[in-house]
């Protein structure tokens, strides 16, 4: 599967799906919307091409949408891989790669959509929070969840403390449902997630171990 992940900042998940050494997947180009992105220097040290649309240097919101769609159009990639690309993308470009596009966010998705999320769940008192790979929509991180990781919050938690657990959870669940994907056994067919063809009503659950 020819796939571009897409970055905007260090790049780490990028790095997990890149160690991960993942079966039928070739990633293509990695592409950031900031040029300072830690995610394309490990592009580059891998050997991929790393493509830069520089959010800053357009004037209008929509010609960086269309520079974007562009760049991509230029691929045609089978896959596109959000790995921490912290722009809303646009709908056209979204719509395009319909069962194509997925996206890690760090909360045990539809809760805590947007930024913030482990400040946001730890002040809400969760006894639970995690991370969630999901098929992409043009509703902000609302797509049909594929596979969650959940972690317990600890009562001594900060955001930061918080946020290093889940991203140990994330290195292992992203590549885990790219390989899905690229094996063919998870499907997304009219907001449906499929896998081995039954029917995925609920995401899969990993749990923290409780000695990490
Ligand atoms: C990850 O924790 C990912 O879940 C989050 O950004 C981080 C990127 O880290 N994504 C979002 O918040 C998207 N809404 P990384 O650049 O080191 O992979």
């Amino acid at each position: 599967m020819r796939s571009v992940v897409m970055v905007s900042g260090s790049g780490t998940n990028l790095q997990a799906i890149l160690d991960a050494q993942i079966a039928d997947l070739e990633i293509v180009a990695v592409v950031s919307d900031n040029p300072e992105a830690y995610g394309l220097q490990r592009a580059i040290d891998a050997g991929i091409t790393a493509i830069t649309v520089d959010y800053q240097s357009f004037a209008k919101r929509s010609d960086f949408d269309d520079a974007l769609y562009a760049a991509i159009e230029q691929i045609k990639p089978d896959l596109i891989v959000l790995a921490g690309f912290m722009r809303i993308l646009a709908g056209d470009l979204v719509n395009r790669y319909d069962g194509r596009m997925i996206n890690i966010h760090p909360s045990l998705l539809p809760a805590y959509p947007g930024l913030n999320t482990h400040q946001r769940a730890i002040d809400a008192g969760e006894q639970w929070h995690g991370t969630t790979v999901h098929f992409v929509i043009p509703k902000l991180d609302a797509g049909p969840s594929i596979v969650q990781y959940q972690v317990a919050i600890r009562p001594s938690d900060t955001a930061e403390s918080l946020a290093d657990r889940v991203r140990i959870g994330e290195y292992l669940i992203y590549p885990q449902a790219i390989a899905m994907l690229t094996s063919g056994q998870l499907k997304l067919e009219n907001n449906v997630v499929y896998n081995n063809g039954q029917e995925l009503a609920a995401p899969e659950v990993l749990h923290e171990q409780e000695n990490n």
